[in-house]
């Protein structure tokens, strides 16, 4: 089972954070006031091997590897359920159809972003995170797009699920049950708080140099 490791506490702390960061920004009383200013050089930067880098635009911002290893490991599961063939693989490929360049999209935009989660959670804010918004307004722009994606693959997994059960293809049962659950914890944590963290990069880059 792939799942998807955000945690709620995080994300409410960013929630709270952004709130506070309105509410306290000339007092410097809230957490996030208390922050050393704003500095102009990333130290994030430090990006290995990333597939964000080959979509462009994601260089500075690194896919937490827990989740770069998820869309790995769904990517070879679905492979190894087309390459056992039957009806299930037929159906499999459909999938792969649709997931593919949305996979290439998630890279892309949706999830570099979460690479800050761990210098903003723990205090840190520089400048040069500025260049996530590039992202998140990209995927704020796309949510109808990413949404509807989610629905051609899960009908495309409906197919899958149908065939692996006629064919008692156990590995084709239990992909399209994980895939089904990775769309959904997207739709409920992994964008929303791609887009909470451009939210709340552009609350704190208002003193940073345009
Ligand atoms: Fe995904
Ligand atoms: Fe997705």
């Amino acid at each position: 089972m792939h799942s998807t490791v955000l945690s709620p506490a995080l994300v409410v702390g960013l929630i709270f954070e952004l709130q506070n960061v309105g509410a306290h920004a000339d007092t410097r009383t809230s957490a996030v006031g208390r922050m050393a200013p704003p500095a102009a050089a990333p130290q994030y930067a430090a990006a290995a091997a990333n597939p964000a880098h080959e979509h462009g635009g994601a260089a500075e911002f690194q896919i937490p590897k827990v989740m770069a290893m998820e869309h790995e490991e769904l990517h070879a599961d679905l492979a190894r359920v087309i390459a056992a063939g039957g009806k299930t693989g037929e159906a499999a490929k459909k999938v792969a159809a649709v997931l593919d360049p949305h996979f290439a999209n998630e890279n892309s935009y949706a999830l570099p972003p979460l690479g800050l989660l761990a210098p903003l959670s723990e205090g840190k804010f520089d400048c040069g995170m500025v260049g996530v918004l590039k992202m998140t307004n990209k995927l704020a722009a796309s949510m109808p797009e990413m949404l509807a994606e989610h629905k051609e693959i899960s009908a495309a997994l409906a197919r899958l699920d149908a065939a692996a059960k006629a064919e008692n293809n156990t590995e084709g049962l239990r992909f399209a049950e994980t895939l089904t659950a990775h769309a959904a914890g997207e739709e409920e944590v992994t964008y929303r708080t791609a887009l909470l963290i451009g939210l709340y990069v552009k609350d704190k880059s208002a003193g940073c140099p345009h």
